[in-house]
């Protein structure tokens, strides 16, 4: 059960990056600014009410399904966690808020693009940092086979 829990959230929180990256780029190169505003306001609502529990729900129930697991790959998971937590909370969650507000009072100065820039590389690092952990959970829970080295 609580495996189960824990692949759903994963992969919840990974696809909701994944879709604020995709929506915001498209957006951004081929929408009007209402359309920016449109999308900045759906990554706040319902879009961070569910990433953060996505997040909060994998690190959680990853945190107690490690404690029956030793090895290199769960310590790997473990050490990714909080720089996943911490960008998604610190920089992703106020990014989201603040280019919400602006896109909404249509300022869209250099402001605003320093700080889009700042969000999309710290949803490319989540991207990045989530996808080695599903690898090495897939890896763990035997659904992707170990990479051997190949003896030559
Ligand atoms: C956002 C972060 C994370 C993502 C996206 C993620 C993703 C996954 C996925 C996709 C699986 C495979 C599940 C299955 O095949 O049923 C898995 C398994 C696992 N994950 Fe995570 N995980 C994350 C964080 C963590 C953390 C922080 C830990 C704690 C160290 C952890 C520990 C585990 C363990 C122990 C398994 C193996 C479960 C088993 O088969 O016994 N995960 N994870």
């Amino acid at each position: 059960m609580l495996k189960k829990v824990h692949l759903a959230a994963g992969l919840l929180a990974t696809l909701t990056i994944a879709m604020f990256f995709t929506v915001t780029i498209v957006v951004e190169l081929f929408g009007t600014h209402g359309a920016v505003a449109a999308a900045k306001a759906m990554i706040v609502l319902p879009g961070l009410f569910i990433l953060v529990p996505a997040i909060a729900a994998a690190g959680g129930s990853g945190f107690v399904l490690s404690k029956s697991r030793q090895g290199r790959l769960v310590e790997a998971k473990k050490k990714r966690m909080p720089f996943i937590a911490a960008n998604g909370l610190l920089v992703l969650v106020p990014c989201a808020i603040v280019l919400d507000r602006w896109a909404a009072a249509g300022t869209f100065d250099m402001m605003f693009y320093a700080v889009q820039s700042l969000e999309l590389l710290a949803g490319a690092t989540n991207l990045t940092l989530m996808g080695l952990n599903i690898r090495d959970g897939l890896t763990m829970s035997g659904r992707l086979r170990k990479r051997t080295i190949a003896a030559h």
